[in-house]
Order: C-alpha cells, then structure tokens, then sequence
C-alpha cells in the first residue's frame, strides 16, 4: 500500500482485517519493518484518539516517530498558487511538505474541512497539494471528507464483536448536536460499510432526517431512511454520528424530535450494540444511559483505533521494501 486516504486504496479488505487482528494478537510480530523508519504526524486540527493510537501502533512496529502541531507550532501555510505572500501566511505548502518529506519514510496528515465552500472541501485540495509535494507516502489522519483509519477501526470492531450465523444488520444513524460537524466520519464508515456490504459482510441502513442526505457518491449500495424507528427494527449495530448538511453545506438545519438514541428506542433492535468515534456530547448526541451500559462498544472501538492503523502501517511498510 503506498498510500491511504480511502478505502479505494485498499487492494483487499479481508486481508487488512486480518492484519489487524492478527496484530492484536501479537503486537511486536512485525517490528523488523520499522526499524530505522521514521512516521511523521501533522496535525492541523486537535486529536486525542488518531494522534496517540497511530503513535502507538508505528512503536509498536518499531518505527520512529515525529509530530508537529502545525496549527500551533508551524507557519501559517499558503496553499494557493500565484499569489504574492504579503499577508498572513509565512510558508507556502509546496516547501512545507516537501521539507517534510525530507525527513520522513511516511508522513500522516489531519486537516479538516473548513464547511465553507462544499467544492473547495471535497475537491481536497489542501490534501492532494500536501501528497502531491511531500513525496513520500501519506496516511491520513483524516481528511475533509474522510476518516478512513476510524472507518477501519470500526469494521474490525463490528468483525471481532458479531457472533451471528448471518450478516449483521449495521444502522448509521444521524444524531443531534450544536454545533456544525465535518460529514467526513459518516461518509467513510458509509463507504467502508457499503464496501463490507458488497463483499457480502453486513446489510447497511442510513437514518438521516430530511436535508442532512451525504453525497450519494459515498452511499452505494446503502438502505436509506428518513424514519430513525424504521432502521432500528432488527438493528445489530449503531452506528451514532452527527453531521451538517451536505445540501445546504456546512449547515445545522432544524430536525424533528426523537433523534437522540436511548434505551427505549434500543428495545426495537436485535439488542443492538452502539458505536460512536468519539468525542462525544453525553445527552446531547447520545444518552449517558447507552454510553454507560453493556449495549457500548465505544472504548472498546477506540482501543481497536490502534490495531487499524498498525495494520495500514505495516502494509505501507511493506511497501517501501
Ligand atoms: N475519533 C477520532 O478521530 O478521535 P480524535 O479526533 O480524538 O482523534
């Protein structure tokens, strides 16, 4: 693998799902791999989950590891061509990712989107700049349309959890919240799941209220509901998330009542078992009740966080021999 920033870059997800859990089994297997590499983070929106299990996982296959808090610590970068840099920003992106690429074998990248201007964020412009001058192989850490080391962590968690003769029936369900939220987690876990639905692992249910529909681009394949109630009947899986408006972009839009997931609205499920990415706002996006009992996976989903990203390093290390 030589680089990854969607599930498109994977050549096959069964296998990747295997290396994770093999991992997890026997986490210092592959540390030969890292030897004498280096794994540089650059963050440019904060992280707790993503920037500490994706450390943890180059460790453990005993690569070295650098992290630069770009919006913090770096110069404010210019990523526009053919402009006279007379304002603000100090450094244009076309010398900041390739000086990086100068001292790292792989470089993995957090920017999100700014929900201003819908073709600017999904074109992932700031992204492709960042690939294309750094000259090294790039994992994202999340994109503005994409989380796909959590998408992957997701997937290893509804594999290693469900102990069903069939196919588990998996709900991403949209949640309330106050604030306008990126659409990149609930497009990537749509278009992992809708991938792990054509290989024939789940069935996969959108619920999301009028106006908040993702770009159909990310939903193949998908069922989709405007009725919360409707997609939880028989519901194995939850997937809790919320997102702005993909239609009038970037915006939180009125919803109807009912939309935030307790154990009420759990007693129409297969017993379903909850996730979330984390973080999360505790009786706002989800009830205290489901995060504090047994139907969470929430921490255990988190844990895998670092069993996906091992799996993807070890591939794009193996790519680099
Ligand atoms: N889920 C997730 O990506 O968490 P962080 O934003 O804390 O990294």
């Amino acid at each position: 693998m030589n680089q990854f920033t969607s599930v498109h870059d994977v050549q096959d997800i069964r296998q990747l799902l295997k290396d994770a859990l093999a991992l997890k089994e026997n986490p210092y297997s592959q540390q030969h791999l890292g030897k004498n590499k280096t794994l540089g983070l650059v963050f440019l929106n904060p992280s707790l989950r993503t920037r500490l299990s994706t450390q943890k996982a180059a460790l453990n296959l005993g690569m070295n590891v650098m992290v630069m808090n770009m919006d913090k610590e770096g110069w404010a970068l210019e990523t526009q061509d053919g402009v006279v840099m007379n304002g603000a920003t100090v450094e244009h992106i076309r010398e900041a990712a390739a000086v990086m690429g100068q001292y790292c074998d792989i470089l993995g990248l957090r920017s999100f989107p700014k929900l201003v201007n819908r073709d600017e964020d999904y074109n992932e412009d700031f992204f492709n700049k960042f690939i294309k001058y750094c000259n090294v192989p790039v994992l994202s850490l999340e994109s503005a349309t994409r989380h796909p080391l959590q998408s992957l962590a997701d997937l290893v968690t509804i594999k290693e959890t469900w102990k069903g003769k069939d196919k588990p029936k998996v709900v991403l369900a949209w949640a309330p919240h106050i604030k306008a939220l990126p659409q990149a987690v609930p497009n990537s876990f749509a278009e992992w799941m809708c991938k792990a639905q054509e290989d024939g692992m789940i069935d996969f249910t959108i619920a999301q209220p009028r106006g908040y529909e993702l770009n159909e681009d990310f939903t193949p394949g998908a069922h989709i509901t405007h009725s919360l109630d409707d997609a939880l009947k028989a519901a194995d899986y939850i997937y809790v998330k919320n997102w702005s408006s993909y239609k009038e972009y970037g915006k939180v839009l009125t919803y109807p009542e009912g939309w935030m997931l307790n154990n009420e609205k759990l007693k129409g499920t297969n017993d379903a078992k909850v996730m979330h990415c984390l973080p999360v706002r505790r009786d706002l996006e989800l009830s205290s009740e489901i995060l504090d009992g047994p139907n969470s996976l929430v921490i255990h989903e988190a844990g895998n966080r670092l069993w996906a990203a091992q799996a993807v390093l070890k591939q794009m290390l193996e790519g680099l021999i």
